[in-house]
C-alpha cells in the first residue's frame, strides 16, 4: 500500500446530522444524510490512508476498514474529534446544529393544559471546524469544510473561510429545487485563498474521490 497517495496519513472526517436534546424523547435535527461525509471517508480508505469518521444519527452502514464513532449531539461530535487529533487532512462534512436547547430537560416536557406552549431558550454550539482551525500545534495541516448555502454561495463560502481558519470550502448549493440535501448527486465548488473552482454536477462518491486526489496532492507539497 506504500504508493497509495494517502498511506501513512491519518484523515479525520465528520459527518451526517447532530441531534440536539430538548427533553429525554424529543430533538432538533435537519436533513443532512451522511451520503457525503461517508462517501469521503470510504474515499480515504481507498486513498491508503487511516480513516477516522465521527458521524451523527444517519441510517448508512459504517464503511468498511474506517473507525467510526458514533456521536448524537455537537458537543459530543467535538470531543470525539478533539480527542482523535492529530490528523493530517480533516474534513469536517457534518451537518453541525448551530443551536441546542439551553437546559435540557430530565423529565419529557408535558402540556400544561394552559393552551401556552413551552418556550424553548437555545444556546450556540461549539463550532467544531472553526475550534480545530484555530488549534495551534494540533492543527491539521489541510482543513476543509462544507458550506451548505441558498443564497449568496461564494460570499459565504469566503467568510466561512477566513473565520473558521479552513484551507478550503467545498461550497454547494442546498435550495430545495437542487435535490442535493439527501439525495446522490452534488454540484459543489471548491474555494480556496487562490481562487474558485466550478465542479460539475457529480455523484457524491466522485466528489469525494476528487476531493481525496486533490487533498492528497495538496498534502504532498506542503
Ligand atoms: O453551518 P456552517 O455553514 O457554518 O458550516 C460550515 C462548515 O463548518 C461545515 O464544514 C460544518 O461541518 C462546520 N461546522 C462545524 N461546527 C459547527 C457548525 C459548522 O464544524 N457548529
Amino acid at each position: 500500500a506504500g504508493n497509495l497517495p494517502l498511506a501513512g496519513r491519518h484523515v479525520l472526517i465528520t459527518s451526517g446530522p447532530t441531534h440536539e436534546p430538548i427533553d429525554p424523547v424529543r430533538y432538533i435535527a435537519n436533513r443532512s444524510s451522511g451520503k457525503q461525509g461517508h462517501a469521503l471517508a470510504k474515499a480515504a480508505f481507498e486513498a491508503g490512508a487511516r480513516v477516522t469518521l465521527v458521524s451523527g444519527p444517519v441510517t448508512l452502514p459504517d464503511p468498511a476498514n474506517v473507525n467510526v464513532i458514533h456521536v448524537e449531539s455537537a458537543s459530543a461530535m467535538l470531543a470525539a474529534v478533539e480527542s482523535n487529533l492529530p490528523a493530517d487532512i480533516a474534513i469536517m462534512a457534518a451537518a453541525v446544529a448551530d443551536w441546542r436547547v439551553a437546559s435540557e430537560g430530565t423529565q419529557k416536557i408535558k402540556k400544561d393544559g394552559s393552551g401556552r406552549p413551552p418556550a424553548l431558550e437555545l444556546t450556540e454550539n461549539p463550532d467544531i471546524l472553526a475550534t480545530i482551525g484555530h488549534h495551534g500545534s494540533l492543527r491539521p495541516k489541510l482543513l476543509i469544510g462544507f458550506a451548505a448555502e441558498t443564497q449568496n454561495l461564494i460570499d459565504n463560502a469566503r467568510g466561512k473561510l477566513e473565520r473558521k481558519k479552513a484551507d478550503w470550502i467545498v461550497a454547494n448549493d442546498v435550495s430545495p429545487e437542487t435535490g442535493i440535501m439527501g439525495g446522490d448527486a452534488n454540484t459543489v465548488r471548491l474555494v480556496s485563498r487562490t481562487g474558485v473552482e466550478d465542479w460539475p454536477e457529480l455523484d457524491k462518491t466522485e466528489v469525494a474521490r476528487r476531493i481525496i486526489e486533490r487533498a492528497a496532492e495538496a498534502l504532498a507539497v506542503k
